[in-house]
């Protein structure tokens, strides 16, 4: 199969210059997707580095078990990569980690795919979910969702200024007859939004919406990034590529945390060693360059941030 042309991986480049690849080094991409950013993490390991790959969505891990099947050097776990301290700890690599790549949200194979009802653009069930084996698929919980808690999601997680008149459409809709396809609720989504945006489905921020809900995207992160922390050893590499600002705000947030160290009292008298930095930032963000983005589309909103884990 042409994994490469399934999903062109984002900054690729930018990604291992700031991993900093070392030949013998302990690696995790946390989001296999088709294996883009892993299979340029192997070609530059030697036979003793180790590369361990994650993702929820069986999909990707058997496109990993077939795309990497022989190399040693590689493991695929299907997981959560909020369980990423877990898999660590059981290899015996915590604290001992040279690099985590996060290459946030969804992949083309995921979108491109109908039956993962991921996209307003393609008819197919309204599912929505990474993992389509665990957890209510979007249909199901907008069969009992109520107007507040719809209305709460798409502000929260799609920052949608009509989220109310929205989702007072979507619950009318579905009491005429349940929603169950991506075709209409992106139809009812696009009546109801008064105000259509260039350049931009009005179902858009909807569907990013009830996306991060359903497979509770800004959870795992966050319960991910402080794991990742423990997992890296001294100088190790964190690289996170986000697509939406909800997403990079959090990894903002964490590195910035992370580099001031603990917060103390103002007017108590410390040294600057009691702060105990754990992380440093590393070059601020980072976007595709214009050949990237005039190549690929999903680069268009890529941001990647790099930190490194200070000595102890
Ligand atoms: C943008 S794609 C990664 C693409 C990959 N870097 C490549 O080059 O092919 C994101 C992948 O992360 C996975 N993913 C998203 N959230 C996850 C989570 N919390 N735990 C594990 N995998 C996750 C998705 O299933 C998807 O396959």
């Amino acid at each position: 199969m042409d994994y490469a042309n399934q999903h062109r991986p984002v900054l690729l480049g930018m990604a291992l210059a700031g991993l900093r690849v070392r030949a013998d080094g302990i690696y995790v991409d946390a989001t296999f997707g088709c294996g883009g950013h892993s299979e340029a993490i192997l070609q530059t390991l030697s036979s003793k580095g180790c590369l361990l790959a994650l993702d929820r969505d069986p999909s990707a891990v058997q496109i990993a078990q077939e795309r990497f099947r022989g190399d040693a050097r590689f493991a695929i776990e299907h997981a959560c990569f909020s369980t990423l301290e877990e898999k660590i700890t059981t290899r015996g690599w915590l604290g001992r980690v040279d690099g985590i790549l996060f290459d946030l949200g969804v992949s083309s194979p995921q979108l491109d795919d109908s039956a993962r009802g991921f996209s307003f653009l393609k008819t197919g069930p309204l599912d929505m979910r990474m993992d389509p084996s665990r957890g209510e698929s979007a249909a199901e919980w907008l069969s009992h969702a109520s107007t507040d808690e719809i209305a709460n999601v798409l502000r929260e997680f799609g920052e949608e200024r009509y989220a109310l008149r929205i989702a007072r459409a979507i619950v009318a809709a579905h009491k005429k007859e349940p929603l169950t396809t991506t075709e209409r609720l992106a139809t009812v989504v696009a009546a109801a939004n008064p105000r259509w945006e260039r350049d931009k489905h009005p179902a858009t921020r909807a569907f990013q919406a009830i996306r991060i809900f359903i497979n509770q995207e800004l959870g795992e992160l966050g319960l991910a990034l402080p794991q990742a922390l423990a997992a890296l050893a001294p100088r190790g590499r964190l690289v996170v590529i986000s697509f939406h600002s909800l997403e990079d705000r959090i990894v903002k947030r964490f590195i910035r945390r992370e580099a001031r160290g603990e917060q103390l009292p103002r007017d108590l008298p410390v040294v600057a060693a009691a702060f105990h930095p754990r992380l440093r930032e590393i070059d601020g963000v980072v976007r595709a360059e214009s050949a990237e983005l005039a190549d690929n589309p999903r680069a268009r909103s890529a941001v990647l941030r790099t930190a490194e884990r200070v000595e102890t």
